[in-house]
């Protein structure tokens, strides 16, 4: 049966955004300077990772903390890959961009006048601002929302699913997309596109990422052609809640910044074991101990222990986080709370220069979809909603083109039920968790790559978000495997067990993958098909 699919609108913008997280709405406020902006998003317009992302936000404010520091721990953490200009430019700009949140209405915690910092895994001051306890996110996206909404230039459009992108010829010219209240494939035509479609964590089978973070932006810009970077490099935060059938609910590395504590199933604290810093050591080293604790003991999760804290403060602190608690009969302040790692994070994207274009005219990333370098194999925890400044000026540098028509797309056809499309997202989460996840080895990844090659998606009657999530959700799989393959080395949140060491390179190389390449390995993005690569092309 042939698909319903019509078309029924074509919208014109100046800049179109796609994702309405920090990223994308703090560069529409930008870009709202220069014309008009349409922002895109799929379901509710909230619905993103900023809205639960719960540590805070760090920046080089404190007495005792300075710029150089910043720097330095980001570097560290990055384990030998951060682009150090990218590193730059964010631990510079963040000063400046935290007051001007606290201009637009953002409301950090305070100690009376002062801003309150805490301490996170990694980072040598207490330099985490953070709102409402444990609610970071949510308030500095209720202050982008209201700047945004008093900016006349910007139009926020919900359940607007992005497909994928118009090409005019080497040139992107626009996104289709689906109305998910409609079912009809709309288009929108602008001069330049960002995305901001944000992280990939729903690729596992456990995850702390809400519903939305499919990995589309990576997989609509790689089958439009653009070069996608250092996507082996996902980051498993260590404290996701661990209830059987159950959400990952993310367990803040704020608790232990206030002085938790990871306990083994016969209540031993183990991190001293693994690391001078204990329970504040850089993420992949605490997600890493707690996998070997749980092989060890033959158990499915480690303790989060609190209960050495003053209760008062533990539920002042974290309100969110004891509330959600509540809801599973666990008080964080009495309980010791189960606890494993799950994907949080992807330090790899759709690569991008220092002003977030890509590699195809027209189209730029920012945010968690964007690889600017800045990351490198690690995220220092907390810097990823300051990494907002890379959206700032981003869309404004493209030059004004006249837009043509769009390409036409290709109709879908066939019975795959919704139950289907999910036994197929449950296999590929499944073999991404079991095979290419904190701990990997050759013969695995070889496996994944494999099994996710002869998976195919099956056709549903009409096309629904359901069925592109998944396509997108299998593509970036397979890419994920593919860079983990290729990378016959350990460094950050990247382990292997056939080659447990950093390999010698100097200086270190990123990965790139593209439609049209396999995974290369360069220091600089390798220029596209046509011109003679940069880099060594390794399979
Ligand atoms: P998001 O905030 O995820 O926004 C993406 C947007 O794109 C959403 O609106 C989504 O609906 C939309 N979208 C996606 N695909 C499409 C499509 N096809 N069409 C249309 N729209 C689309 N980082 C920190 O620095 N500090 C923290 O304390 C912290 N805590 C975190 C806690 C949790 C539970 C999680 C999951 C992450 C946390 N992080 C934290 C990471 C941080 O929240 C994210 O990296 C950051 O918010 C990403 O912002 P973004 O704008 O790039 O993406
Ligand atoms: C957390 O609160 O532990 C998450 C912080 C982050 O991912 O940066």
């Amino acid at each position: 049966m042939m698909a319903l699919m019509r078309r029924t609108k074509v919208q014109e913008a100046d800049f179109l955004v796609v994702g309405s997280g920090i990223a994308g709405v703090r560069a529409a406020i930008e870009l709202a300077r220069a014309g008009r902006v349409l922002v895109l998003s799929k379901g509710e317009l909230y619905e993103s990772s900023t809205e639960y992302a719960q540590g805070g936000i760090a920046a080089a404010l404190g007495e005792d903390d300075e710029v150089s520091l910043h720097l330095h721990d980001t570097l560290q953490a990055g384990d030998g890959l951060c682009r150090e200009e990218a590193v730059r430019i964010l631990v510079e700009e963040g000063p400046r961009l935290i007051h001007e949140l606290i201009e637009w209405g953002m409301k950090f915690d305070r100690n009376g006048t002062k801003l309150a910092f805490t301490r996170e895994g990694a980072h040598s001051r207490s330099r985490v601002l953070h709102a409402h306890g444990d609610s970071t996110g949510r308030e500095i996206l209720r202050a982008l929302m209201a700047k945004a909404k008093s900016l006349r230039a910007i139009q926020l459009q919900p359940y607007a699913f992005a497909v994928d992108l118009l090409m005019e010829g080497e040139r992107v010219a626009g996104v289709e997309y689906l109305d998910e209240k409609t079912g009809a494939l709309n288009q929108v035509r602008a001069r330049a596109v960002l995305l901001a479609t944000g992280g990939m964590g729903q690729v596992y089978k456990e995850t702390t990422n809400p519903s939305v973070a499919t990995g589309d932006g990576v997989a609509i810009a790689g089958r439009a052609g653009a070069m996608l970077s250092d996507l082996e490099f996902v980051q498993f935060h260590p404290t996701a809640l661990y209830v059987k059938g159950a959400p990952r609910f993310l367990l803040s590395e704020a608790l232990r910044g206030e002085g938790g504590q990871l306990r083994n199933i016969d209540l031993e604290r183990f991190m001293p074991r693994y690391h001078e810093a204990a329970e504040l050591a850089p993420r992949d080293v605490v997600s890493r101990a707690i996998v070997m604790e749980m092989q060890r003991n033959q158990t499915e999760f480690v303790y989060l222990d609190l209960t050495g804290l003053d209760p008062e403060h533990v539920k002042r602190r974290f309100p969110r986080i004891y509330s959600t608690c509540l809801e599973y009969n666990l008080d964080i302040t009495a309980d010791l709370m189960p606890v494993r790692p799950a994907a949080h994070y992807a330090m790899g994207g759709v690569a991008t220069d220092l002003r977030g274009a890509t590699d195809l005219a027209g189209l730029y990333a920012a945010g968690e979809v964007a690889a600017t370098g800045v990351h490198g194999a690690n995220r220092l925890a907390s810097n990823s909603l300051l990494a907002m400044a890379e959206g700032e000026t981003s869309a404004a540098a493209a030059p004004p083109e006249k837009s043509q028509t769009p390409t036409a797309v290709p109709s879908l056809g066939g019975e795959a039920s919704p139950v289907e499309l999910e036994k197929t997202l449950t296999t590929v989460r499944d073999v991404m968790w079991e095979k290419v996840g904190i701990i990997r080895k050759g013969k695995e990844l070889s496996e994944a790559v494999n099994r996710l090659q002869s998976l195919a998606v099956p056709l549903p009657a009409t096309p629904s978000r359901q069925y592109y999530e998944l396509i997108n959700i299998l593509e970036v799989a397979r890419a994920i495997a593919r860079s983990a393959l290729a990378r016959e080395e350990s460094r950050g949140a990247h382990y292997r067990t056939d080659f447990p060491l950093k390999a010698d390179a100097k200086p270190p190389r990123h990965s790139f993958l593209s439609r049209d390449t396999g995974v290369q390995f360069s220091v600089e993005i390798p220029r596209r098909a046509g011109s003679s690569a940069a880099g060594a092309r390794d399979r």
